[in-house]
C-alpha cells in the first residue's frame, strides 16, 4: 500500500498532485502507516518535488509583522515577506501569536504557495504565554522537577492553543555571572542541577506526542556558552577551555538531545575565536554527529549577519556560506540564506546535500507536530479563549511560585507573620507593582496583571499601611525600552521613616525591576539599585522589627541588609501569582524551601564565584600574604549555592556509604524534622574526585532529593552514583570513571553537610 502511494505520488504531474489538497491526504496516509514515527518516506517524496529556491525558503525564518525581538534589519519590510510567504520562501515565522494572525499566515502560504508546505511558528514562551509562571531562575530554585515540568505545560497549553507550535525555550546555558541579564533565563550555575532541569522543562513542553494539540515543540538554546560572556556584558566575547566547555557548558545539551528536544538554537558569541553561529565543531561534529541530534539548528536573531560584524565573514554571503556549512539550518531575520543560498550552492560553494540535510530536518519537525495532517491544528478559537489564563494554570503556577521563594535568613522567627497581626507597615516601590513582578521575558502577556504582593497581603490582613518611599522605578517601561532608574527623593524617604517610627512590624519590599535583568540588561553592580539601601538603613536606624522581601531577576550583593535585617526572603519576579505566593510564605501557609541555584556573593569583585571551583595551589592561609585572597573581602560567599532555610530545622545522621563494583555507590543519610511545622527539604549530594588526569572541582553536585517531612518524622534518603555521576570530560573530550578516593558531601547546602569517602576501583 505504501509503496504505491509513494510511486503513484512520483508518477502524477507534479503540478496537479501539490496544487491539491490530495497531496496533503496522500502524506496523511502515509503518516498513519508507519506504526514508529519515522517521516523519511513523506520527506524524500516532497524533497524530490522542491525547487532549490522552495528547499532554501523552508530555511528562511521571518519575524512576523507585529512584534520584534532583536534589531530589525533595513530590508526586513512587510511587503517583500508577503512576497515570500505567497512564494513559499518562508519556512517559519517567530513573534505571531494568536490564532487569527496565525490562521491568515499560514493560510496564505498553504493555499498560495506551490506546495502548500505549512509554516512552523516560534515564539519566546519563556516563562508562559499569558499565565506566567516565575523567571527561570526562581524556578531554579525550586529544585523541584515536578513542578517545573508542570509550569512548562501550562506554558505550552497556553501557547498551542494561541496558534503557535515551538517555543524557544528552554534556554540551558549555565552562567556563573550574575552581572549577565540572561541569568534570570536560565537554571543557574550547576550543570547537574541544569540538566534536570533542561529534561523537566522539555518534558513539559512537548510532552509524550508532539503531535498532540497541547505540546508543543522545544528548543535548547543557546549552543555554545552564551552564558560565559566576558565581564557578564551582554553578546561579549567568550573564551573558555575544553573543560570548562565540556564539563559545565554542554552537559544541559546533550541532556536536551537525550530528552528528544526538537531543535536548537546556536548563539550570538565569539567562543574561542569561532562565532557559535559559523562553529562547525559544535553544530556539526558534536551536536549532529556525535549526539546524533537529528531536528534543526535554528540562528538566533540576526546571528548569521554578524558575522560579518564579527570579523568572521567578509560579507552575508560569506557568512551564510559559514552558517550552513557549519550547521546551521535555519536563518532567522538575517536574509543571508533567502539572499545567497540559491548561488552559492549553483557557484558549488555550498552542496545541496547540506540543503537537502537542512530541509529533512525542518520538514521532519512539521511531520511531528501534525502540521501536514492538518496545518491549522494549533488554530481553534475556542481552544484559545478557553485556555488562555485558564485557572488551573494560575493554580499551577502558583504552587511553583511558592516552592520557588528562599529563606535567607530569620532571626528570632520573626515569620511566619501571624495571621492576627494588628498592624502591618508595608514599605516600598514594588510593593503594589503589578507589573515588574511579571518578569522579563513576557512579550504575548498583558502588562500589569501580575497579584502585587500588596493584593497578596489583603487577602490575609485586612490592617496594613502602605508607604511607598521613594519613587525607584517606573512602571511605564515596557520590554523594548531602554530601563532608566528615577532621581533620588528624599522626601519619600523621610515619609517612610516617619511611619516607621511607629510601626511595630515593618516589612520591606526591594530589588531590581524585571526589566533590569533579560536580554540586553547586563549590570556593573549587583547593589540594590537607587537609593533603596538608603532607604533601607533609614528605617532600620528607627526600627529594626524588619522583614525584607527582595525581587529580583540575579543573585544581588545586599552584605549589610544580611548583617542587620532579621529576615531575608528572596522571591524573585515570581509572574502572574507573585503576591499571593509571597503572602502564603509570610504568614506561613507554605513553608519556604526554595534553595539559592547560584551563588550571592559579597561584592561584585567577587565575580564570577561558584561553588564548584578548583582548588588554587595556596587555597589555605600558609602565609600572611602569599595565599588566594583578596585583601579587602573574604573569599566565601554571601549565600553559598544550594543554600535556602525553612521554618522548620532539619538534622542529618548517620551518612552510610556502601559501594559495589556491579551497582555502584549507595549513599545513605537520615533526615529529621526536628521543629514543630511540616516542611521540605532539598537534599544535596557533592562529591569530590580527589585526584584524577585532571584536577577536579572542590565538590560537584551530584543527586538531590527534595522531601516533605511531618513534624519528628525522619526519612532514610538513597542515592546511587554510577558512572554518570563518577566521570567527567579529560583533556580528549572522552567521558572517564577513573579509579580513586572519592570525598562525598550530602547536606542542606553546598558548604554543610556530613562527610564521607569511598574508594572506587
Ligand atoms: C534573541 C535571543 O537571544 C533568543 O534567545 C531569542 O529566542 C531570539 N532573540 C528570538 O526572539
Amino acid at each position: 500500500m505504501e509503496s504505491y502511494l509513494v510511486s503513484s505520488i512520483r508518477h502524477s504531474s507534479t503540478i496537479d498532485l501539490l496544487k491539491s489538497s490530495v497531496y496533503c491526504r496522500y502524506l496523511n496516509t502515509l503518516a498513519k502507516l508507519k506504526t514508529k514515527k519515522d517521516f523519511s518516506a513523506q520527506i524524500k517524496i516532497l524533497l524530490h518535488k522542491m525547487t532549490l529556491e522552495e528547499k532554501i525558503g523552508q530555511m528562511n525564518q521571518y519575524s512576523g509583522f507585529y512584534d520584534a525581538t532583536g534589531p530589525v534589519p533595513e530590508v526586513g519590510n512587510a511587503s517583500l515577506k508577503i512576497e515570500h510567504l505567497k512564494k513559499g520562501l518562508v519556512g517559519s515565522m517567530l513573534n505571531v501569536t494568536g490564532v487569527d494572525k496565525i490562521r491568515n499566515l499560514q493560510r496564505m502560504v498553504v493555499e498560495e504557495s506551490r506546495l502548500g508546505i505549512p509554516m512552523l511558528f516560534g515564539f519566546d514562551v519563556i516563562h508562559g504565554l499569558k499565565t506566567l509562571s516565575p523567571i527561570p531562575l526562581a524556578e531554579a530554585a525550586s529544585w523541584d522537577m515536578e513542578a517545573i515540568e508542570k509550569s512548562a505545560r501550562v506554558a505550552a497549553d497556553e501557547t498551542s492553543a494561541s496558534g503557535v507550535n515551538w517555543t524557544f525555550a528552554p534556554m540551558v546555558d549555565i552562567s556563573r555571572d550574575a552581572r549577565w541579564g540572561r541569568v534570570m533565563e536560565g537554571g543557574g550555575e550547576d550543570p547537574f542541577l541544569g540538566v534536570q532541569i533542561a529534561k523537566a522543562r522539555i518534558k513539559g513542553f512537548q510532552g509524550e506526542d508532539l503531535s498532540a494539540h497541547n505540546t508543543i515543540a522545544a528548543c535548547a538554546k543557546h549552543l555554545a556558552a552564551y552564558g560565559f560572556v566576558e565581564a557578564g556584558r551582554e553578546y561579549n566575547t567568550v573564551d573558555i577551555g575544553t573543560n570548562t566547555l565540556f564539563n559545565i557548558v554542554l552537559p544541559p545539551f546533550k541532556a536536551a538531545v537525550e530528552s528528544g528536544v526538537s531543535s536548537v538554537m546556536n548563539a550570538f558569541n565569539i567562543l574561542n575565536g569561532v562565532p557559535a553561529t559559523g562553529d562547525r565543531f559544535l553544530q556539526r561534529q558534536i551536536l549532529k554527529e556525535q549526539w546524533n541530534f537529528s531536528g534543526p539548528v535554528v540562528s538566533d536573531w540576526g546571528s548569521i549577519r554578524e558575522l560579518v560584524i564579527h570579523g568572521y565573514a567578509k560579507n552575508l554571503e560569506q557568512a551564510a556560506q559559514q552558517a550552513i556549512n557549519a550547521g546551521c539550518d535555519i536563518d532567522m531575520e538575517s536574509y543571508g540564506y533567502i539572499k545567497h543560498l540559491v548561488d552559492l550552492v549553483q557557484e558549488g560553494k555550498v552542496s545541496e546535500k547540506l540543503i537537502d540535510d537542512a530541509v529533512t530536518r525542518i520538514l521532519r519537525l512539521k511531520f511531528e507536530l501534525g502540521l501536514f495532517d492538518d496545518p491549522y491544528r494549533y488554530c481553534n478559537n475556542k481552544r484559545e479563549k478557553e485556555r488562555l489564563n485558564h485557572k488551573d494554570h494560575h493554580a499551577a503556577v502558583l504552587d511553583i511560585a511558592q516552592k520557588s521563594i528562599v529563606l535567607l535568613k530569620n532571626e528570632n522567627n520573626l515569620l511566619p507573620l501571624k495571621k492576627d497581626q494588628d498592624e502591618l507597615l508595608i514599605i516600598g516601590d514594588l510593593a503594589d507593582d503589578k507589573n515588574s513582578p511579571l518578569g522579563s521575558w513576557r512579550i504575548a502577556s498583558d502588562d500589569h496583571t501580575a497579584v502585587s504582593l500588596l493584593e497578596g497581603i489583603h487577602q490575609y490582613i485586612a490592617k496594613y499601611t502602605f508607604e511607598q518611599g521613594p519613587k525607584i522605578f517606573d512602571d511605564s517601561i515596557g520590554f523594548r525600552d531602554e530601563f532608566k532608574m528615577m532621581g533620588s527623593d528624599e522626601e519619600g524617604i523621610a515619609k517612610a521613616v516617619t511611619a516607621a517610627k511607629k510601626a511595630k512590624m515593618i516589612l520591606m519590599v526591594m530589588g531590581e525591576h524585571a526589566f533590569q535583568s533579560g536580554e540586553g540588561r547586563s549590570r556593573t553592580s549587583l547593589d540594590l539599585p537607587g537609593d533603596q539601601l538608603k532607604l533601607l538603613k533609614a528605617v532600620y536606624e528607627v526600627n529594626q522589627n524588619i522583614v525584607l522581601v527582595l525581587m529580583n531577576g540575579r543573585p544581588l550583593t545586599i552584605p549589610w541588609a544580611a548583617e542587620h535585617i532579621p529576615s531575608i526572603l528572596v522571591a524573585w519576579q515570581l509572574g502572574s501569582q507573585t503576591g499571593n505566593a509571597i503572602a502564603k510564605v509570610l504568614f506561613g501557609d507554605y513553608n519556604p524551601s526554595g534553595k539559592l541555584p547560584m551563588t550571592f556573593p559579597r561584592s561584585i569583585g567577587q565575580v564570577p564565584i561558584y561553588y564548584n571551583h578548583f582548588s588554587t595551589g595556596r587555597p589555605q592561609k600558609i602565609h600572611e600574604v602569599f595565599w588566594s585572597h583578596y585583601i579587602d573581602e573574604e573569599n566565601s560567599p554571601l549565600f553559598p549555592f544550594g543554600f535556602g532555610l525553612s521554618y522548620t530545622n532539619f538534622d542529618y545522621s548517620n551518612l552510610k556509604i556502601k559501594v559495589s563494583k556491579t551497582k555502584g555507590v549507595n549513599v545513605l543519610v537520615n533526615v529529621r524534622n526536628c521543629g514543630d511545622r511540616q516542611g521540605e527539604e532539598v537534599v544535596q549530594l557533592y562529591l569530590h574526585d580527589r585526584v584524577a588526569s585532571i584536577a577536579r572541582p572542590v565538590k560537584e553536585l551530584k543527586g538531590f532529593k527534595k522531601i516533605n517531612l511531618a513534624p519528628g518524622e525522619t526519612q532514610e534518603v538513597e542515592f546511587t552514583l554510577g558512572d554518570a555521576e563518577l566521570g567527567f570530560y579529560n583533556h580528549a573530550h572522552e567521558w572517564v570513571v577513573e579509579p580513586g578516593k572519592f570525598d562525598v558531601m550530602v547536606g542542606t547546602n553546598s558548604q554543610k553537610g556530613l562527610t564521607g569517602r569511598f574508594t572506587w576501583v
